[in-house]
């Protein structure tokens, strides 16, 4: 099925930017955003955040068509802010939808790059660890944390991709439709482990495109233990699954 399904306009595009206390990051971010490509929708998808994130998006968009606002009431993961954005977004006939960070770490610049690759595919990763991929001011550690969690995945669950954790990408809604959404439950950043793998096993094509990861100047990280231990856990899981489900195949073959 997925063979050459990516064919189709890949616009209007929807960029959704998930936020927790961005408040400082979010104007200059979607002004770089529109400066790059002035004809894309983005969506605000913000938490209740306690600075006013949400306040000042509906300020914003009160300004400019191109900017809608998700208000949710408390602080439930990336991945629950990433999933009620592509309900919105599916519902409004969106033909892709972006992923993209609040804090400047995903250049805007880049996604016509992004963008121009999903011509050819179904989901497109903005990879920091393909070459000509880079990290600009991680702490070691973090580094550490990525590279590892990238180790883990793909030997845990056999995906050939290089930045599963990524959180710059672009996907053709048909790769979001044909998923059942509502199943997910990843809440921390292993939600992008979990899409990748839904992603791969719908036989959908992807591909990885280099990108620049820089650290946050304003704000900080929401990454915390509890987000990790998550990760793992659930890596774990489906690790299992897969290869049970290959073992199964294997012996009910003959
Ligand atoms: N709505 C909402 N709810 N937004 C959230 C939440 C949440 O619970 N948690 C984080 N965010 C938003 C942040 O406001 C930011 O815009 C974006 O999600 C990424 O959060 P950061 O806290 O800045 O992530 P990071 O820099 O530590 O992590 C980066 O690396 C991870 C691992 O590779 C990001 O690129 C992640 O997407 C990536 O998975
Ligand atoms: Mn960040």
């Amino acid at each position: 099925m997925a063979e050459g399904s990516h064919t189709g306009s890949i616009e209007p595009v929807l960029v959704i930017v998930p936020t927790y206390n961005e408040r400082e990051n979010l104007t200059p971010l979607l002004q770089r955003l529109h400066d790059a490509l002035p004809d894309v929708h983005a969506l605000v998808v913000d938490d209740g955040s306690p600075d006013g994130t949400g306040e000042l998006a509906d300020k914003i968009a009160a300004s400019d068509d191109r900017v809608h606002v998700l208000h949710r009431t408390e602080k439930a993961g990336l991945g629950a802010a990433y999933i009620a954005g592509f309900h919105w977004g599916l519902a409004r006939d969106y033909a892709t939808l972006v992923e993209m960070d609040a804090d400047g770490s995903h250049a805007p610049e880049d996604l016509p790059r992004l963008l121009a690759a999903l011509e050819e595919s179904d989901l497109v990763i903005g990879s920091r660890y393909v070459a000509g991929g880079a990290l600009v001011n991680w702490p070691k550690h973090r580094e550490a944390l990525s590279r590892g969690a990238n180790i883990y995945s793909r030997i845990a669950l056999g995906v050939p991709v290089n930045d599963m954790t990524a959180g710059f990408r672009a996907y053709r809604a048909h790769v979001l439709a044909a998923m059942p959404l509502g199943e997910v439950v990843s809440a921390g950043y292993c939600f992008q482990i979990d899409l990748t793998l839904r992603t791969a096993e719908g036989g959908f094509d992807i591909v990885e495109v280099p990108i620049t990861f820089t650290e946050r100047e304003i704000g900080t990280s929401k990454m915390n233990g509890s987000i990790v231990g998550e990760a793992m856990l659930r890596v774990a899981q489906w690790g299992l699954q897969r290869r049970f489900g290959q073992l199964r195949r294997l012996v009910t073959r003959r």
